[in-house]
């Protein structure tokens, strides 16, 4: 996207990722990116990427099969309680693989205008018509819908389940009541950060909504709340099946290394053992929110571990004066991603590692910076 400002991150990051790390030779508190729980620094999932990459070398070179991968392929079908669990090289396909897999159920493409570039890369490759609705309002969604859909069309709704820079939740059920009069109405989100988060047991935004089944579909990816690297469709075997057909990354693309295919297993395999971190992730989110909304910022009350705030604050001396205390908080340039607003925000994300003093002490450190 060469007419959007840079998102290049002046950090350069010295140890593994968490949520007290070594960034440019200091140790700092960090809150920015995706790594929900920290699994891409933890000790056991670096152990189990280590002792897989030994095992089975960096990759098959071709299509073949190992038992690393089935390993990880039954650990997602228990976490998405799924029959299937379609995995690939990368979250970023993982739209992609799951709306041509389902290119054949709908005739029209429906599509939030802040949708990640993800899903805008693939909704060309479906050779549909497209068109957009404003971000997160269903009533712009009725009216395409209305505008643009011939009888017996089937639409196809296509949107990010949380969208990345702003934490927003895309008001999913508000969706599923106006796509009611279109029979076979599709509803397909790019979960990925929203899958091991959201709902009762972490399968995504779909859970958190009661939305699950039905013609409503998630892709998610395995390297945020899960620590490691690869794409997934939770699947039936029918879809299964089409996505393997229809969805040429299945075939022509390598799987993710057995290291990383390695690393998710055990990223699954912790966070199923150790249902604290999820209560734990829950708990600062509501912390952070409730002290961000009492330091006067506009924020929702919502478990989504990304916050932003903005407003009329300098922004952008704030983050620097944090980052002098060793605290690293994210600028989103107006903007600046795909779901950015107009406006510069700063984007905080909270991890399940985070202290109850860490939060408190980012809390008062903006409070007398303000
Ligand atoms: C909403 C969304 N979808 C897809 C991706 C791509 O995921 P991955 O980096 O795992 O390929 C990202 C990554 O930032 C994202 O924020």
């Amino acid at each position: 996207m060469s007419n959007q400002p840079s998102m290049v991150t002046p950090i350069t990051m010295e140890s593994p990722l968490g949520a007290r790390m070594l960034i440019d030779g200091r140790e700092v508190d960090y809150y920015c990116g995706t790594s929900y729980f920290c699994l891409h620094g933890h000790p056991e999932v670096i152990d189990a990427a280590c002792a897989a990459t030994r095992t089975f070398g960096m990759g098959p070179g071709t299509l073949a099969r190992m038992q690393v991968y089935a390993d990880l392929q039954q650990r997602l079908r228990q976490w998405f309680a799924a029959d299937e669990v379609v995995y690939m090289i990368s979250g970023y396909s993982s739209p992609m693989a799951l709306l041509q897999g389902l290119q054949d159920d709908f005739d029209v493409v429906f599509i939030d205008a802040a949708t990640h570039y993800s899903a805008l890369d693939a909704v060309p490759t479906l050779g549909k018509p497209v068109h957009p609705f404003r971000h997160a309002d269903p009533d712009s969604l009725a009216e395409e819908l209305a505008r643009h859909l011939r009888p017996g069309q089937r639409p196809v709704i296509v949107t990010d389940g949380v969208f990345p820079s702003s934490g927003r939740l895309a008001p999913l059920a508000d969706y599923r009541e106006v796509m009611a009069p279109y029979e076979g109405a599709l509803l397909c989100i790019d979960d990925s950060h929203g899958v091991g988060v959201l709902g009762e047991s972490g399968r995504g935004s779909l859970q958190h909504a009661g939305l699950e089944g039905a013609g409503n579909y998630l892709a998610g990816t395995l390297s945020k709340a899960f620590g490691a690297l690869g794409g997934v469709v939770p699947a039936d075997a029918a879809l299964a099946e089409k996505i393997a057909r229809k969805a040429m990354i299945l075939r022509g693309a390598s799987p993710a290394p057995p290291g990383l295919a390695a690393a998710a297993a055990t990223s699954l395999r912790i966070l199923q053992s150790r249902p604290e971190m999820r209560s734990s992730l829950r708990s600062n989110v509501k912390h952070i929110r409730d002290g961000l909304r009492k330091l006067g910022f506009d924020v929702a009350d919502t478990p989504v571990p990304i916050v932003t705030i903005a407003g009329e604050v300098d922004l952008e001396g704030l983050r620097d004066r944090l980052a002098e205390r060793d605290i690293i908080v994210k600028l989103t340039p107006a903007r600046g991603y795909s779901d950015a607003a107009d406006v510069a925000t700063l984007r905080i994300a909270v991890f399940s590692e985070h202290s109850p003093a860490q939060i408190n002490r980012l809390l008062a450190v903006m409070a007398e910076l303000l």
